[in-house]
């Protein structure tokens, strides 16, 4: 979480950095701050303020912070609550060192024991706010003679920092000494250097950089690199010189607009059949042969010799990781294994052979994700198990991420900027990826008849058509329904089968957004527990969809009814639904399929109740987009 961006060129510094910091805000709006270097005073600004960055940029209108040299930060708070004094950029006691990090500083309590103990002062609970101090202590002590200068002394006092340093880390670093250069350094959490024309940059994230240029160098781990008007110098942790051409960025990057949205979310619900359709046109064409059903981007050898599947991935992406295992094993016969990364990167089970790994991830960012398929990839290699080591597929909705830099092989989900932090369309995409997978790998392991695959292929190929009418009708429907929830404390999902990832994604959209406690359980566990919570106040959501598990969904639904809670379905019309209180129509489509339009409801539902409240949908408290840190 928390994004970096940093300049130095020929232009005025805040601008830009504000600007960076608008398209980095989804990795956190808990506050936000700039520090720049007035090369004529040889003299540094900070300015920082809590909450959101329009706090900042009126803060810098009406203060100003002059410069062509600065960096910025958004903070997603993990030590010290979000206050300005905790908001980046630190200093050091000085205030002529400024610093803005993101990531954790694992070992910022026994530095900060140790700067104390010599009279360092701080100002904040950070774990960054030992860096400048750091910094501080490594200038003093470098002998400043000779015909080096001041940005090579600073280089030099930040690469020996960086041995001090334990845990993940991106930053960016000023010194009013040195108008004419920056210095910024990273271990495990991604930081990029662009080539503007007149300037150089550096961020968390390609959208920083996207408005400003298009060639990209990203730093590779424990690097230190210098950034001046002039040129960049990157150096490993040695001080070793470090050569490499930049690329062009190859994604659209290019900033969403609301258009006549209300919100974001609104926005990218309404464009899912969209991602449908793209994703459909590009990986269901028609014209593809039985044998070849589907145009996913991979080789024959891809597929060679995998006996089974793991899957590693976070939140929401998690939970279309569930459909996608339901899939694989259901409808293509593989054994698939979902982990939640950040349990998966502390007890891995036990290796087993023939397993392709996938992360999925709609970022490309997440740190949890990201460090479990380094360590299984590593983790292989020790056991002697090559071919799977490196055999890892990355399934991700933004082509310049960190995963696509780490995995071999990718599937893009294609499915265009999501601002909201809640992810719907992405979602989607996920989905519609592990259907992709299901008709390559079924259509190679003959688990079923090439007339299933095709019924299969028949199907998705309708979706975003039916999902353009199921939207909008969803959208007036949830509108009325979230009038009924203004009191409403807890709300029950419950699914079965391949729909009950569906309600666990339901309870963490309207949690996510709203702040109702909601969860999501196997309808047929509520009886071990959970039915104990129901009562008229609590009101149960039940997707019900015909199939192996239809008439026991609707069993466990009257079983909840039974005690005395509103009972609300999303289930098609007509099929035995007089049970419900209150319906959230679905077409009758085959079970297979059901999630990609049982999911719609439940988004739109959570989307009007939230919006009922008042409360800020797009960025919600305490969430980011982008979770950077474990
Ligand atoms: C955050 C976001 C969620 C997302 C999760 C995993 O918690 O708020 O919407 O599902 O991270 O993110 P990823 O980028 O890995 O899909």
């Amino acid at each position: 979480m928390c994004g970096i961006v940093a300049v130095i060129g020929s232009r005025e510094a805040a601008p830009l950095l504000l600007e960076g910091l608008q398209r980095l805000e989804y990795r956190g709006y808990d506050s936000a701050g700039i520090a720049t270097v007035d090369a004529a005073k040889s003299s540094l600004t900070c300015k920082r303020a809590q909450g959101k960055l329009v706090n900042l940029v009126k803060l810098v209108d009406d203060q100003g912070a002059l410069g062509q040299l600065g960096i910025g930060h958004t903070r997603w708070a993990t030590h010290g609550k979000p206050e300005v004094r905790n908001a980046h950029p630190h200093r050091d006691s000085s205030g002529g060192i400024a610093v803005v990090q993101n990531g954790i500083i694992e070992n910022h309590s026994s530095l900060r024991k140790e700067l104390e103990s010599q009279g360092y002062e701080f100002a904040s609970d950070t774990d960054t706010e030992v860096i400048p101090h750091l910094i501080s202590r490594e200038l003093n002590l470098i002998k400043r003679e000779g015909e080096t200068s001041n940005s090579t002394w600073l280089l030099e006092a930040v690469r020996k920092v960086s041995f001090q340093l334990e845990g993940a880390y991106a930053l960016a670093v000023i010194w009013e000494e040195t108008p004419e250069a920056l210095v910024v350094a990273k271990r495990q959490t991604p930081l990029l250097i662009g080539f503007g024309e007149g300037e150089f940059l550096c961020a968390s994230d390609t959208p920083a950089l996207a408005g400003f240029t298009r060639t990209i160098l990203p730093m590779e781990d424990d690097e230190v690199g210098l950034l001046t008007p002039l040129g960049i110098e990157l150096y490993d942790s040695l001080g070793k010189r470090q050569q490499r051409s930049p690329s062009l960025l190859k994604g659209q990057e290019d900033v969403a607009t609301k258009n006549n949205f209300r919100h974001f979310m609104l926005k990218e619900i309404y464009e899912q059949s969209e991602t449908a359709r793209l994703w459909t046109d590009r990986y269901l064409p028609l014209g593809l042969s039985d044998e070849a059903p589907i145009a996913l981007p991979f080789e024959d050898s891809f597929y060679e010799g995998i006996e089974r599947i793991q899957i590693l991935a976070c939140g929401t992406s998690r939970h279309a990781a569930m459909v996608g295992a339901h899939l694989l094993e259901q409808f293509a016969g593989i054994p698939t294994t979902v982990f939640y990364a950040s349990e998966f990167r502390y007890a891995p089970p036990p290796l087993t052979s023939h397993t392709l790994t996938i992360g999925v991830t709609q970022s490309g960012e997440t740190a949890d994700t990201l460090a479990a398929l380094a360590m299984e990839a590593k983790r292989r290699a020790v056991y002697g198990d090559i071919a799977f080591a490196s055999h890892q597929l990355g399934i991700t909705n933004r082509l310049e991420s960190s995963i696509t830099r780490q995995v071999p092989n990718i599937l893009d989900i294609g499915a265009g900027i999501e601002v909201g932090v809640a992810a719907t369309k992405t979602f989607l995409g996920q989905l519609l990826a592990f259907y992709g997978l299901t008709i390559s790998f079924a259509s190679r392991s003959k688990q079923c008849s090439s007339k299933e695959v095709s019924k299969l292929i028949n199907e998705l190929r309708s979706v975003p058509s039916q999902l353009i009418t199921l939207i909008k009708q969803h959208d007036e429907i949830a509108e009325q329904l979230s009038q009924q929830f203004v009191d409403v404390q807890n709300v029950i999902f419950i699914g079965r089968g391949i729909n009950y990832p569906i309600a666990l994604e339901g309870a963490l959209k309207l949690k996510e957004i709203s702040y109702i406690h909601a969860e999501g359980y196997p309808a047929g566990e509520m009886k071990h527990g959970p039915i104990a919570l129901l009562e008229r106040r609590v009101p149960v959501i039940s997707v019900a969809t015909p199939g192996v598990v239809f008439d026991k969904v609707l069993s466990n639904a009257q079983e909840a009814k039974a005690r005395d809670s509103q009972l609300i379905g999303v289930a098609p019309e007509g099929r035995a639904t007089e049970v419900f209180d209150a319906l959230l129509p679905i077409p009758e489509v085959s079970e297979w399929i059901s999630p990609l339009f049982s999911v719609v409801p439940l988004q739109l539902l959570s989307y009007h109740i939230a919006a009922n409240r008042g409360l800020d949908i797009d960025q919600p408290r305490n969430l980011a987009k982008s979770v950077t840190v474990e």
